[in-house]
């Protein structure tokens, strides 16, 4: 069986001890691909050394993470996204969004970020991968206002509920990203996600962070993906394979990677 992590930030110094074995031990447990959101100028560089060394398992993406928006060097960031956007081959922008947990007083300038980088992924007609945290009716408006059929992408980490949920999908091309909250015990994502069919989900890990149970309170890794395809599998009342199938051929779907 094979699947696909979409969202995981193996780049990050959490890994730099470790990497080629946690990489080996996605691998060995059917994880072959890894999409890689990039989170800001500091981390593009880590990210596309390790997508060089792993070309046909790890794959980049590019853009500013709406919690490093910053007034002092927003101008400067997007810039960086647009230049490697030009000279580089990503298979989407991300991660953008909005994120109004950390700091509610960035928020102006945070859509401005996201709106220009959609803009950007429609320029280069690739698909946007969406962060939110008490954001989400901030950011599907915009999502709303500049979609086409041409626009496609994924709100990660899904956690609302079957509205929001609907909201989505009534986009036409946006797909839900399922990760290790749905094994939470009390987050309520299962109810939700009984409700949606299959045909709108992708597996994350969103790795190192939301490690699934049983390993919460430990660093997240890839090969996690499992725990959570099970729980997925257990949540439809389907056989583990059919997660694996469908959730593959969304992500391939949506990413274009084969
Ligand atoms: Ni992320």
């Amino acid at each position: 069986m094979k699947f696909i992590d979409t969202h995981t930030h193996l780049f990050l110094k959490q890994f730099s001890g470790d990497i080629d074995s946690v990489i080996n031990n996605a691998i060995a447990s059917g994880v072959s691909k890894m999409f890689l959101p990039n989170i800001s100028s500091s981390t593009t560089k880590a990210m596309m050394e390790l997508c060089r060394k792993y070309p046909e398992n790890c794959f980049p993406m590019m853009g500013l993470h709406p919690c490093d928006v910053k007034k002092e060097s927003l101008e400067k960031e997007l810039l960086h996204v647009e230049g490697m956007l030009e000279k580089n081959k990503f298979i989407a922008v991300g991660e953008i969004g909005l994120d109004l947990y950390w700091d509610k007083t960035t928020l102006d300038i945070q859509k401005e970020a996201f709106e220009n980088q959609i803009k950007l992924a429609k320029k280069h007609q690739l698909p946007i991968v969406i962060h939110v945290r008490e954001s989400f009716n901030e950011a599907i408006e915009i999502v709303e206002k500049l979609n086409d059929e041409n626009l496609s992408g994924v709100f990660h980490c899904f956690t609302g509920d079957v509205r929001d949920a609907k909201r989505i999908t009534d986009l036409g091309n946006f797909y839900l990203g399922i990760g290790g909250v749905l094994t939470f015990k009390n987050a309520g994502v299962d109810k939700t996600i009984k409700e949606i069919d299959l045909k709108h989900l992708i597996l994350e890990t969103d790795s190192p962070y939301l490690t699934p149970t049983p390993f919460r309170g430990k660093r997240n890794e890839s090969k996690y993906i499992l725990n959570i395809a099970q729980k997925l599998a257990e949540v439809k009342g389907v056989s583990l394979e059919e997660i694996a199938e469908i959730t593959n051929k969304n992500a391939i779907n949506l990413f274009k990677i084969l």
